[in-house]
């Protein structure tokens, strides 16, 4: 299938494109971005900040203008800012393709699928209705926050097992998450900045949508209260998480690092080419996870959990982190193209 990026230029957009090259299913044939970056060579307009070199494929590619008369392709990865994407998004389904989101602009949309594709791929339903209410040909599909993929995706298999009932969730995010131009280093460096506008709220509601259910029309919210409290700390990518967990039900130590340990889902048993082999690793150091030695854990697509004990308030809390612009957004967002190809025989 051909595939383009829209917002090719930027942090998330270039995990993208590295992602994409050499990419089995799918053919990266257009990059496109701002005015400023349109018209020129790749290379031109975009700094490439993720090491290593800019793959060959893609630097002579001529930047596009972020258009559906201009671009020609079955799916457009959308890493534009959500102000952009609110506008352009549902011109592209409109237009019949498929957009796989990273903004957050139509995330909690009723009939848009926000999804993990480990969590709640039967949420891909809902491409129907959305496809009905609007009249379009194409659908947008999204996957969440950068900090609520690696909550929710270490609460999937303790949900399943155990349900929960409470959720605490303290975040120490990394500076990519912010885009390259996010954070000025003169606010950051021998600092923790305790705010990140509308983080929080993100947490908060988009696992109630990922872990609820559809019933053919709409997402009936899992009944799980959940608190969040982010800050921004000089860790250049990788979120790390303390997690605070009361279960809705009969619980033990043993079986809640079972669970997590064991976890595996859809796409592992469909081998798409993104999933990691095991979604969660758990780390059994007392020190881990750490962002530097754990992030690019099987490709940057598996969080890792450790420290998994006992909390003398709620029931028991852990660490978990994973990759922001791979797990938390690029890696996210392809995994849920891979899944609707394989699923729907797109
Ligand atoms: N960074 C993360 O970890 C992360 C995780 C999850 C989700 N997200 C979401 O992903 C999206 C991209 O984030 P980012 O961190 O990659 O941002 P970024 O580094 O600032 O990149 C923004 C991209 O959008 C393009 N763009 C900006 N204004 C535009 C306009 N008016 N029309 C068309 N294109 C425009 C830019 O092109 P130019 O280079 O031409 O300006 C650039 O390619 C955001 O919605 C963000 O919330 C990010």
């Amino acid at each position: 299938m051909d595939v383009a990026v829209l917002g090719a230029t930027g942090m998330v957009g270039q995990r993208f494109v590295e992602r994409l090259v050499d990419h089995p299913f799918f053919e990266l044939v257009a990059v496109a971005a701002s005015g400023r970056s349109a018209g020129k060579r790749y290379c031109e307009a975009a700094k490439w900040f993720i090491g290593e070199e800019m793959p060959a494929e893609v630097r002579d590619m001529v930047v596009k203008e972020v258009d559906p008369s201009k671009i020609k392709a079955d799916i457009v990865f959308s890493a534009l800012p959500s102000a952009v994407a609110r506008k352009v998004e549902p011109e592209f389904a409109e237009a019949g393709f498929i957009v796989a989101s990273n903004a957050s602009a139509y995330r909690m949309a009723e009939d848009v699928p926000l999804l993990i594709p480990e969590v709640n791929p039967e949420h891909l339903d809902m491409i129907e209705v959305q496809q009905d209410r609007r009249g379009w040909d194409g659908a947008i599909i999204t996957n969440p926050n950068c900090t609520t993929i690696m909550a929710v995706l270490s609460m999937k298999p303790i949900y399943d097992s155990f349900g929960i009932k409470e959720a605490f969730v303290v975040s120490m995010q990394g500076l990519s998450g912010a885009g390259y131009a996010g954070v000025p280093s003169m606010a950051i460096v021998d600092n923790v900045i305790p705010y990140i506008k509308g983080e929080e709220e993100k947490v908060e509601e988009e696992g109630l949508k990922i872990l609820g259910s559809f019933n053919g029309s709409e997402i009936e919210p899992a009944e799980i209260r959940i608190s969040a409290s982010c800050n921004r700390v000089p860790v250049l990518e990788g979120h790390t998480e303390a997690v605070f967990i009361k279960a809705a039900n009969e619980w033990g130590l043993e079986g809640v690092i079972e669970a997590l340990r064991e976890f595996k889902a859809l796409p592992q048993e469909l081998g798409l080419p993104t999933a990691p082999e095991n979604p969660v690793v758990v780390r059994e150091e007392p020190d881990r996870p750490q962002p530097r030695l754990d992030r690019y854990n099987q490709g940057g697509m598996a969080v890792a959990v450790g420290r998994i004990r006992r909390c003398p308030v709620l029931d028991f809390k852990y660490i978990v982190m994973g990759h922001n612009t791979i797990r938390g957004a690029a890696g996210a967002s392809i995994l849920n193209a891979e899944l609707l190809k394989e699923t729907r025989k797109l």
